[in-house]
């Protein structure tokens, strides 16, 4: 942890430290984390949330501002966002609005935040309408990743990160995509040498996007694969109950499953995904997600989607591996096949625009 601080305080210099965590990672590295920035002659205060999803919300975000406004944290005093995705989401939020931007660094403590959702500067809460509708574009003013952090994951939270790697792999990267089949047990495994690897290339990846559309206007809307059903499927099954790698994988299965029945396809990567997606314990149909999917619900989540993207749905479909197609104009019905191709079972085609256009109205 000492190097993790000297990191943190080479990136900051001399300044007071506001760190946003949860209550698990707090008991979990908090004192080491409060140690070693000590030593590295940083000054700090903590405010641990609640764990989870239910925490990425307006009325969570609000009690921080309060705390910041008690902890005498000034203009230019940092945040230091010490945890998973959604302390990565909530800090950079909180920080976007704090004395008009408050600089934030990201210390992500999950898989799914070193590979993903600590960079790239998209920051939000949940609204009981669509994940991340209460957000900003905000980049981190650093991302500092630890792997050996990740030791004390939770299996499932472990598993569930990878997903994003793959999404990673499948839009961007054959060479990454190899290295995930070469090692998905490894991983596993928690090899840190194969985590860090795992880290880097995925960094590579993601910054490269971001850094040619930090807006999202374009060339970075492939890493939306996986989410346009992943999103919904969070917000019909309640915050938290699918987490979100859970959802990516299974939304990811769906897409891909629209790409085949649209003939895209140009290799198997339906069956290549579903395959490592099993290998990793990840849900890739009804039967092994943690709820029953009402495809209609669903489908009717979907709308607010249309709305965060500007008109349309958008669906990032992958023609092969490190190659995607943005289509916007994919019909409900394909989504109900492609749902149902996964076992989840309710009405049949044809209903599904009914059930929305219900919704419109
Ligand atoms: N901003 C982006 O670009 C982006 C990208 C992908 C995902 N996300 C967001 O990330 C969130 C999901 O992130 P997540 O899966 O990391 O969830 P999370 O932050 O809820 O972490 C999952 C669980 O792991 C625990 N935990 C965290 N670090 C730990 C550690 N080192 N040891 C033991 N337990 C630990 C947490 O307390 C929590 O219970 C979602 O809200 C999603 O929308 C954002």
């Amino acid at each position: 942890m000492a190097e993790t601080a000297d990191h943190i305080a080479d990136l900051v210099g001399d300044v007071k430290l506001a760190i946003i965590t949860d209550q698990t990672v707090e008991r979990l590295h908090g004192p080491k984390l409060s140690d070693a920035l000590s030593r590295a002659g940083l000054a700090h205060t903590v405010r641990a949330v609640a764990p989870g999803e239910p925490s990425k919300s307006v009325a969570c975000a609000s009690e921080l501002w309060d705390w910041l406004a008690d902890s005498g944290i000034g203009r230019y005093d940092v945040i230091l966002a010490h945890g998973g995705g959604v302390i990565n989401d909530l800090g950079g939020w909180v920080a976007s609005a704090f004395i008009r931007q408050l600089r934030y660094v990201n210390l992500p403590t999950t898989v799914l935040a070193q590979v993903d959702a600590a960079m790239g500067g998209k920051v939000a809460v949940n609204h009981a309408t669509a994940k991340n509708l209460i957000g900003a574009f905000y980049q981190p003013y650093g991302v500092v990743a630890n792997v050996a952090q990740l030791a004390t994951l939770a299996n499932r939270d472990l598993r569930a990160g990878v997903a994003e790697a793959v999404k990673k792999a499948i839009i961007a990267s054959p060479a990454y995509w190899r290295f995930l089949n070469e090692h998905a047990e490894d991983i596993l495994a928690l090899d840190l040498d194969v985590l860090e690897q795992l880290v880097r290339y995925a960094a590579a990846i993601k910054t490269e996007l971001v850094e040619r559309d930090p807006y999202e206007r374009d060339l970075r809307r492939p890493l939306n694969y996986g989410h346009t059903i992943g999103h919904p499927l969070e917000t019909v099954a309640g915050y938290g109950v699918v987490n979100h790698g859970e959802a990516v994988a299974f939304g990811m299965v769906v897409e891909t499953r629209i790409a085949a029945n649209r003939g895209l396809l140009e290799e198997p990567v339906l069956d290549m995904l579903i395959e490592l997606l099993r290998r990793l314990g990840l849900p890739v149909d009804q039967d092994t997600l943690p709820v029953r999917i009402d495809p209609y619900r669903l489908l009717e989540a979907t709308a607010p989607v249309e709305l965060i993207r500007g008109g349309s749905r958008r669906f990032p479909l992958p023609r092969k591996l490190g190659v995607i197609e943005i289509v916007d104009d994919v019909v409900d019905d394909e989504i109900y096949v492609a749902l149902r191709e996964c076992g989840c079972k309710g009405g049949g085609p044809g209903d599904a625009s009914m059930a929305r256009n219900a919704a419109a109205r």
